[in-house]
């Protein structure tokens, strides 16, 4: 028999968790062998909608579904997990700059990584969904020192599956023959969606996706702004941040590390910088990942452009400037 496994998602009265919770429950993330025990974290007045969700919860009747602890204290939330969905955060308001948001922040991400610190297990897997998630997960990680700095990864898988689904379309392909995109740096809108090693699949051949598009120009303008674009056109549309596609995304994100990926094919995750590519270190900056045995390895050896190579500089500043940022706020 399997021993379940404790699962904390923060935010867990919210949007994306509503629907995270589901492919949690029904396996579709951690296996379906492995039983879970969830730990949902949000604050004291959410308290009441959270009875809704645990009692939506216990309707789905899944197996795989053990404990479920809903509650608003991060001694309890944290204790255990083996993995963790840190997906609550502090939203921007209208007329909020940056820096405001960054401090709010800053504040929950350095409780809950303490917490993690003090009560989590000590191979616990950290995916940071809150934004701005790049930052988060550093903060959450510099508060958590007893656990590896590689355990923290913010996530980066929903530009990734964007810029699949529009290569794919614009090809016309089905999306899953497109694979190996690659999201460089922050998860905003200095992201960069890389094309250039990617490659797709038909039941001819199997060529790059630079030559099966032969329109530089497209890739190089319209399609980098949509993808850098696409969660603004969803609020713009919906009124609401995407919540059905990045709780997918959070899911693709944390069950390639879980179980790995498939061979010959990469993903997309923020990581702490280990100086790869020339990128800063300390700066938590998505590359491209391969993931065996519950670890990943940055991909080596891409060649970079100088198109790509003054992209990825434009990011990476972006995430200096806002650890400086949450430096300042943290030395108050
Ligand atoms: P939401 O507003 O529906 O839910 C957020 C929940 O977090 C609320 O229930 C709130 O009470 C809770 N919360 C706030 N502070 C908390 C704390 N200290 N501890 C525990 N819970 C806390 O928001 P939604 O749509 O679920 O989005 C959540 C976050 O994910 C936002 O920051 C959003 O910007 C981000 N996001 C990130 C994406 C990515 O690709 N990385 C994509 C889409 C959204």
């Amino acid at each position: 028999m399997v021993e379940a496994i404790n699962v904390v998602v923060t935010g867990a009265a919210g949007q994306i968790a509503y629907s995270l919770l589901y492919q949690l429950a029904a396996g579709s993330v951690f296996g379906p062998d492995q039983p879970i025990n969830l730990r949902l974290l949000d604050i004291p007045p959410m308290m009441k909608v959270l009875d809704g969700v645990v009692m939506e919860l216990e309707d789905l009747a899944l197996p795989l579904l053990r404990d479920v602890q809903p509650t608003a204290d991060p001694a309890k939330a944290f204790k255990d997990v083996a993995a963790a969905f840190l997906v609550g955060a502090m939203p921007r308001k209208e007329g909020m700059e940056r820096k405001d948001l960054l401090a709010a922040n800053v504040e929950i991400f350095k409780v809950q990584g303490d917490a993690l610190n003090k009560y989590a297990r000590k191979d616990v897997k950290v995916l940071v969904v809150g934004n701005p998630a790049n930052t988060n997960a550093l903060i959450c990680s510099h508060y958590a020192p007893s656990i590896p700095k590689e355990n923290f990864t913010a996530m980066t898988r929903l530009d990734q599956n964007r810029a699949q689904a529009a290569l794919a379309a614009r090809i016309g392909v089905q999306v899953d023959k497109v694979k190996n995109i690659t999201i460089w740096g922050n998860h905003s809108s200095t992201q960069f969606p890389d094309a250039a090693h990617a490659i797709v699949t038909t039941s001819t051949s199997t060529k790059p996706v630079v030559a099966a598009i032969n329109d530089e120009q497209w890739l190089n303008t319209t399609f980098i702004e949509t993808i850098q674009k696409r969660g603004a056109a969803v609020i713009a549309a919906r009124k609401m941040s995407s919540a059905m596609s990045a709780a997918k995304a959070a899911g693709d994100h944390m069950r390639d590390w879980w179980l790995g990926t498939k061979p010959n094919e990469w993903v997309s995750m923020g990581v702490v910088s280990d100086g790869s590519y020339g990128i800063p270190k300390d700066i938590v900056f998505s590359f491209p990942v391969t993931v065996q045995k519950k670890q990943y390895k940055i991909v080596q050896g891409l060649s970079i452009s100088d198109f790509a190579r003054s992209k990825l500089n434009v990011t990476a500043a972006e995430l200096e400037e806002e650890r400086a940022e949450a430096n300042n706020v943290l030395k108050k």
